[in-house]
């Protein structure tokens, strides 16, 4: 366990599987109190006793962050505990594919209220208390972090409204960065190309076998690989910002 980061704080959002469970990890390995957020409780609490054995600290709070009241609390619970803000990674998402004319209309505006809504709200209530950090923090300054995708920066078929929902968080991301620079807040985006998660186990039928043989067909990244990407960002010094990071697994050439 590291002391680079003790005495801040940071939340992560979608921590229970994948990406965001191990970038909770990393963080928390950093020496950062990390409250975790999502919905399956059980996950959390031993994400959390997975923690706290290694010596960290951690607090899970279940919610659905796709409900603005719920987010908004999130963020108050945290300070309640913790007094303080540092880092949000807005990682919680979801990806439903398809092609557009089959697709649910119920499906798209599950996509669009947890892949930009949720994020909207969560870094909204969250900004007074990391301009505060960036300005009286050690480390003085505090980031945000944005789960994107590649296919936030290339349009596929299937991909349509996933896509949507991406590009619109790299705008976003972009534009806050720009109104944040000089209160120190960093602002910076993470395009994953294929991870191995649960993101990609939710198809069934043909698109499903499609994504398994995709899959199959590459060696895809793990979840720490994201995380490790994250914690780069991160612990950059105050003056330099990672603004966009690509990582892609190396064989990947295309999505699918
Ligand atoms: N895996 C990939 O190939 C890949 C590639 C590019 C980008 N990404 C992006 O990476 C991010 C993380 O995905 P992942 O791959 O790690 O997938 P994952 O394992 O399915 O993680 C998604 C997380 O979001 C949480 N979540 C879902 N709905 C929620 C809600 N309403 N409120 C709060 N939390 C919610 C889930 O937890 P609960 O179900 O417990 O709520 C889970 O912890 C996503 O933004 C995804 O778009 C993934």
């Amino acid at each position: 366990m590291s002391s680079k980061f003790s005495g801040t704080v940071a939340l992560v959002t979608g921590a229970s599987s994948g990406i965001g469970y191990a970038t909770a990890h990393a963080l928390a390995e950093l020496g950062a109190r990390v409250v975790v957020v999502a919905r399956r409780k059980d996950r959390l609490d031993s994400l959390v006793s997975a923690i706290e054995q290694s010596g960290g600290t951690a607090l899970a709070i279940a919610c659905d962050i796709s409900d603005r009241a719920s987010a908004e609390a999130a963020v108050r619970q945290t300070v309640d505990c913790f007094g303080r803000l540092d880092i949000l990674i807005n990682n919680a998402g979801v990806m439903i594919i398809g092609p557009v004319v089959e697709n649910e209309v119920e499906d798209w505006e599950r996509m669009i209220s947890l892949n930009q809504q949720a994020l909207l709200y969560m870094t909204k209530a969250a900004l007074p208390h990391l301009k505060a950090s960036a300005q009286d923090g050690t480390r003085r300054v505090a980031d945000i972090v944005n789960i994107s995708s590649y296919a936030g920066r290339v349009a596929s078929p299937n991909f349509a409204v996933y896509t949507m929902t991406k590009f619109g968080v790299n705008g976003f991301t972009e534009a806050l960065r720009q109104e944040l620079a000089s209160s120190h807040v960093r602002v910076g985006v993470v395009e994953p190309g294929a991870v191995k998660t649960e993101l990609n186990d939710h198809h069934k039928g043909a698109i499903g076998d499609d994504i398994e043989a995709f899959f199959a067909s590459i060696e895809a990244l793990d979840a720490e690989d994201i995380a490790d990407g994250i914690a780069y960002m991160v612990t950059r010094p105050r003056h330099a910002a990672i603004s966009e990071l690509w990582i892609m697994p190396t064989e990947q050439g295309h999505r699918a």
